[in-house]
C-alpha cells in the first residue's frame, strides 16, 4: 500500500498538464490512450489537437471518410490502428448512441481496445480498479521489485500485470495507473534514471543492487528483413502522376503511394524495366527512367527496414487514370512519400 500512497503523492506533485487530463470524457481518454500507444506525450499532443478540433465528438468521427482520419494520423506509423479508431467511433456512434461501454469488460469490445486501453480509460473515466500496464509501467516495477523475468514473454506479462493489480489503490486507480506511467515517463527513464531524488530508492532493489541498467528484460527482437522499395514517379504532360492505394494486409494499408516495385536486391534500371511488375505499367527501355536518389533512403519500421529509391518517368500520356500533382497532398500517404513529395521539384 505504501508504495501507491507514495506513487500518488508524487504524482500529485509532479504530473503534466496535458490536455486530455482536464476531462473524464470517454472519448477524449480513449483518442488520447490509442494515439499515446503510438507515439511520446510530447509527440502526441499535436496529433491529440488536431483530432479533438477536427472531430468534437465521437459522432464526428464516425462520419468522416477513413481517408480523412488516415490523413490525420499521418506520421504515427501502424495504420491499422487509425482504421480501428474509425471502425470503434462508427459502433459507438451507432450502434451505442454515442455512448461509450461503461466498464472494463464491454470496453473490450471495441475494435483496437485491448487490455491496456480499456483499463486506461475504465480507471480513469469510471474509477474502475483496474491496473494498466505499459512500458513504463514494466521499467518502474522491474526495478523497484527487481524483477528479471523478460517483460515481453507470456510469463513476463502476467507477472506484471498480477503485481500492478497487487500494488493498485482501488479507492484511487485513476491517479495511481497515471501516476506510474508518469513516473516512468519522467522519473524512472529508461536512460539516466533519477535515482538520487527517487521517493523509492530505500526500497528500490534494482538501485540497492546496482542493476538499474539492467532492468527491465526484454527478450531479443525477431531478425529484422531488409526490402527494396522502388517507386515508379510517373510525370505527364498534363501534370498527373499515378497513385495506389495499398490494399491488404501488411504495411501501410489504406495509404496511397506511387507505383511500387518491389525486388530482391538494389535494382539497375536494365533490371526495373525488366520485371514484370514494371512491365503492367509501360513497356520502356532503361534510359526512360531517371534515378532521383542514387542513395537509397532508409525507412525504419519495427521488423523491417525499408531501403527505397525513386525512379522519374517522364511520358506525355500516362498509362493509367492519375491525379494531378498538385492535389498529392489531399492523400493519405506514408511518411517516405511525404518526405519525397516536399523534396522533388516538380
Ligand atoms: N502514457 C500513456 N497514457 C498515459 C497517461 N494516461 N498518463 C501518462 N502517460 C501515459
Amino acid at each position: 500500500m505504501q508504495f501507491s500512497k507514495n506513487l500518488i503523492i508524487w504524482y500529485l506533485g509532479n504530473k503534466r498538464d496535458l490536455p486530455w487530463r482536464s476531462s473524464q470524457e470517454p472519448y477524449r481518454i480513449w483518442l488520447s490512450e490509442i494515439i499515446l500507444q503510438q507515439t511520446r506525450v510530447a509527440q502526441g499532443i499535436p496529433y491529440y489537437l488536431k483530432f479533438i478540433n477536427v472531430f468534437p465528438t465521437v459522432f464526428d468521427l464516425a462520419n468522416a471518410s477513413e481517408e480523412e482520419v488516415l490523413k490525420l494520423w499521418q506520421g504515427l506509423g501502424y495504420y491499422s490502428r487509425a482504421r480501428n479508431l474509425h471502425i470503434a467511433a462508427k459502433f459507438v456512434a451507432k450502434e451505442l448512441d454515442g455512448k461509450f461501454p461503461n466498464s472494463y469488460k464491454n470496453l473490450l469490445q471495441l475494435k483496437g481496445v485491448g487490455d491496456y486501453t480499456a483499463s486506461a480509460i475504465a480507471s480513469i473515466c469510471y474509477d474502475e480498479p483496474v491496473a494498466v500496464v505499459d512500458g513504463n509501467v514494466y521499467r518502474v516495477l522491474s526495478r523497484v521489485f527487481g524483477i528479471d523475468t523478460p517483460v515481453n514473454s507470456t510469463e513476463g506479462r502476467k507477472i506484471f500485470k498480477v503485481l500492478a493489480e497487487k500494488l493498485l489503490d482501488r479507492e484511487n486507480p485513476s491517479e495511481y495507473n497515471q501516476g506510474l506511467m508518469e513516473f516512468g515517463a519522467l522519473h524512472c527513464t529508461p536512460q539516466r534514471p533519477l535515482c538520487g531524488s527517487c521517493p523509492f530508492s530505500e526500497n528500490c532493489i534494482a538501485f540497492n543492487q546496482n542493476r538499474v541498467n539492467e532492468l527491465p528484460v526484454k527478450l531479443k527482437k525477431k531478425k529484422i528483413q531488409k526490402r527494396h522499395f522502388n517507386y515508379l514517379v510517373f510525370i505527364s504532360e498534363g501534370q498527373k502522376t499515378i497513385l495506389k492505394q495499398r490494399r491488404g494486409k501488411g504495411i501501410w494499408e489504406g495509404l496511397y503511394e506511387f507505383p511500387l516495385i518491389e525486388t530482391n536486391s538494389e535494382a539497375s534500371a536494365e533490371n526495373l524495366v525488366r520485371e514484370e511488375d514494371f512491365q503492367k505499367y509501360a513497356l520502356a527501355t532503361p534510359q526512360k527512367i531517371d534515378l532521383f536518389n542514387e542513395k537509397p533512403i532508409v525507412h525504419k519500421l519495427s521488423h523491417q527496414h525499408i531501403h527505397t529509391r525513386f525512379w522519374i518517368y517522364k511520358c506525355e500520356q500516362l498509362p493509367q487514370k492519375g491525379v494531378f500533382w498538385k492535389e498529392i497532398n489531399k492523400f493519405p500517404v506514408p511518411v517516405l512519400i511525404e518526405k519525397f513529395i516536399d523534396t522533388f521539384d516538380f
